[in-house]
This record gives structure tokens, sequence and C-alpha cells, in this order.
């Protein structure tokens, strides 16, 4: 019986370890404080991470995200672009999000939902 409960709780305690960066921050650089404050009050960096846009397409981006309410300083708009798409461009390789599942899920012809 004492080893049955040794091991549910040993089951139980799962280390922190491992655990995937799931509040990603913006990259280091010289806009990286602004774009934060500015970008981030709305979602998760994790939504421009997983970009690759030209420069033509993040200029439309953030003029968008002003649009809906983004605060961005007209002295800043575009040094934010030239560091959206530095660290974003279509040059990068392809973003990898970290999920909580130690391995990917195989989907296919193995695996059909449950619904
Ligand atoms: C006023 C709230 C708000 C702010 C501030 C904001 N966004 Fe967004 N953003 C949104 C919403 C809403 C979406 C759509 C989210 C969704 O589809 O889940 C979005 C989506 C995006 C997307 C995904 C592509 C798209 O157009 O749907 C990118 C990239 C993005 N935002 C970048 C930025 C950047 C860069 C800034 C800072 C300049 C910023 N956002 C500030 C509200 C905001």
């Amino acid at each position: 019986m004492i080893l049955v409960l040794m091991a549910l709780s040993t089951a139980v305690v799962i280390p922190a370890q491992n655990s995937a960066k799931l509040n990603e921050e913006l990259p280091a650089g010289a806009m990286q404080q602004k774009a934060t404050t500015a970008c981030l009050e709305c979602h998760e960096a994790r939504i421009i991470l997983q970009q690759r846009l030209s420069k033509a397409v993040w200029t439309k981006e953030v003029d968008k995200m002003v649009k809906w309410g983004a605060v961005v300083d007209a002295n800043d708009r575009d040094e934010l672009i030239d560091y959206l798409s530095g660290n974003f461009g279509q040059e990068r390789p392809e973003y990898n999000a970290p999920r909580t599942a130690h391995e990917k899920t195989k989907v296919g012809s193995t695996q059909q939902r449950s619904k």
C-alpha cells in the first residue's frame, strides 16, 4: 500500500523542467521596449514572432494595428517597422512554436479524432 501511494505521489509531482517558454518576449533591440508596450497590449508576442513578412507587409501590419488602437508614436513608426521586418523578415527560418507537450503528436493516418 505504501508503495502504491509513493508511486502515485511521484506521478503527480511533475517538475517544471523542460517547460516550453510560452510567454515569449520580443527580441532585443532598440525598439524592444516600445514594441513590447505598444504591441503586447492586446496579444502575445507569439503572434508577432511567428510572422515572416516583407517590409511592405510589416508596414501595412503596423498601420493596421495602429488603426485598431496600438499606440505608436509617429516618430517611432519607421524604426518599429525596421525592427519588425529585420527580425521577422521572409529570409528568417520558420518559427517553431514552443509547446507544452514534449513531443509532437503525429497527425495523420494512425490517429483519429474521437469526434
Ligand atoms: C488594440 C489591440 C492591439 C494592439 C495594441 C496591437 N494589436 Fe496586433 N492584433 C490585434 C488583433 C485583435 C489581432 C487579430 C488577432 C487574432 O486574429 O487572433 C491582431 C493580430 C496581429 C497580427 C497577426 C496578423 C493579423 O493581422 O491578424 C500581427 C502580426 C500583429 N497583430 C502585430 C501587432 C504589432 C506589431 C503591434 C504593435 C505595433 C500590434 N499588433 C498591436 C490587436 C492589437
